[in-house]
């Protein structure tokens, strides 16, 4: 981690108005249904709690997912691992927000969009922070997107290297010294 340097790329506040629009969004489309909100961890975290606190629109459940497609490494293996699952009946016959950080090479959203199609809800949609779509190797469609980024490596705002960085409250590129 030393001889790492942290290059400043989307603020707080920047992260505040992306967070607080996608929540107006959801708010909109969601008026009339509760939805049932789904967070991909652990990247996810951070954006998930400032999510569900600027939306208005009642939440049936927060619940949560695990998956994972990186170890250690700063480049994605491109194979996502289920590790940790949630119950069919949470999702079956919901409308469900998937909430993921990012979305690099797609594999592991769809690997969760694809888990969560087969516990049958009445909807599913995918709202996603961070999109990185030069590395996109499976087509994902976002149905709710907050910022579109270039192909590099980032940390904060719950995204990690090898565990670091989680507790960055903006974003930041990862740059060799
Ligand atoms: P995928 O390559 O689209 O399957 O991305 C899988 C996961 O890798 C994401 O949900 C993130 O948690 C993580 N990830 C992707 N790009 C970055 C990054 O630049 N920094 C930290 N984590 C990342
Ligand atoms: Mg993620």
């Amino acid at each position: 981690m030393m001889d790492k340097k942290l290059v400043p790329l989307i603020s707080q506040i920047e992260l505040a108005q992306t967070v607080k629009k996608l929540a107006e969004r959801l708010d909109r489309d969601y008026v009339d249904r509760q939805p049932v909100l789904v967070c991909v961890l652990k990247g996810s975290f951070i954006f998930m709690a400032d999510l569900v606190r600027q939306m208005q629109t009642p939440i049936r459940a927060i619940e949560f997912m695990r998956l994972s497609s990186y170890g250690s490494a700063t480049v994605s293996s491109g194979q996502a691992n289920v590790l940790l699952g949630l119950s069919e009946k949470v999702i079956v016959d919901q409308h469900v927000i998937l909430v993921e950080d990012i979305v690099d090479t797609g594999v592991s959203t769809t690997q969760a969009i694809e888990i969560l199609k087969s516990y049958q809800p009445a909807s599913l949609k995918a709202c996603v922070l961070l999109d990185k779509p030069e590395r996109r190797r499976v087509d994902v469609t976002i149905d709710y997107l907050g910022i579109t980024i270039p192909d590099r490596f980032i940390v904060g705002y719950g995204l990690d290297a090898d565990e670091q960085y989680r507790q960055l409250p903006a974003i930041y590129g990862l740059d060799e010294d």
